[in-house]
C-alpha cells in the first residue's frame, strides 16, 4: 500500500517538474519564432493578402511572389524590411516587372513588421530566419 502511494507521488512529482521545465524553457528575450510566426500570419492576412495572395504566389505581371522568392528568403533582411517599410514601385525582380505599387507600410510597429517578415519567410515552400524587432528599428533609423 504504501509502495504503491510513493509511486503515485512520485509521478506527480515528475509530471510536475516536467510542466515547469516546458514553461521555462521558453526562454525570456529570446524572440519565440512560432509565436512571431502566428503573429505576422495574422497580420499578413490585412495587409499583404490582397496583392501577394493567400499563396503567396502574387499574380503574374501585376504583384510579385513572396513565396519561393530568393530575396524573400536570402540573407538581405534590411532589404526585406526596407521594401516594407518604404513599399517599392518599378523593380525588376528575378527578370520579371510588375505593373503595380506596393504601399509603404511603415505605420506598422518594429514588432509588426518583425512578425510579417518571419512569417512570409517561414511561409509556403519558405524557411529562412527570422527578422527580429532590432533588426527593424535598426533599418527605420538609418532611412530617417
Ligand atoms: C497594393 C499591393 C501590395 C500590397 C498590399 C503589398 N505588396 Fe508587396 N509588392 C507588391 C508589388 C507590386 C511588388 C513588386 C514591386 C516592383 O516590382 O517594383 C511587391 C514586392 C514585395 C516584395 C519584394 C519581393 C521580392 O522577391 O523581391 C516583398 C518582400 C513584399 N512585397 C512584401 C510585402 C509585405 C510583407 C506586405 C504586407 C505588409 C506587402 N508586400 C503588401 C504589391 C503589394
Amino acid at each position: 500500500m504504501k509502495a504503491i502511494k510513493i509511486g503515485v507521488l512520485t509521478i506527480a512529482a515528475f509530471i510536475l517538474i516536467n510542466n515547469q521545465y516546458s514553461v521555462a524553457s521558453v526562454q525570456p528575450g529570446v524572440p519565440n519564432i512560432k509565436a512571431s510566426i502566428a503573429r505576422g500570419k495574422e497580420l499578413y492576412l490585412l495587409q499583404c493578402l490582397a496583392c501577394h495572395q493567400i499563396d503567396g504566389g502574387g499574380v503574374p505581371h501585376l504583384n510579385a511572389p513572396l513565396d519561393g522568392s530568393a530575396n524573400v528568403k536570402g540573407k538581405d533582411k534590411a532589404m526585406l524590411i526596407k521594401i516594407v517599410l518604404n513599399g517599392l514601385k518599378g523593380a525588376e525582380i528575378e527578370g520579371e516587372s510588375y505593373s503595380n505599387v506596393m504601399a509603404s507600410h511603415k505605420d506598422l510597429t518594429d514588432q509588426q513588421i518583425a512578425d510579417i517578415l518571419t512569417y512570409v519567410r517561414n511561409a509556403w515552400s519558405n524557411k529562412a530566419s527570422q527578422v527580429t524587432v532590432a533588426e527593424v528599428k535598426a533599418v527605420r533609423a538609418k532611412l530617417k
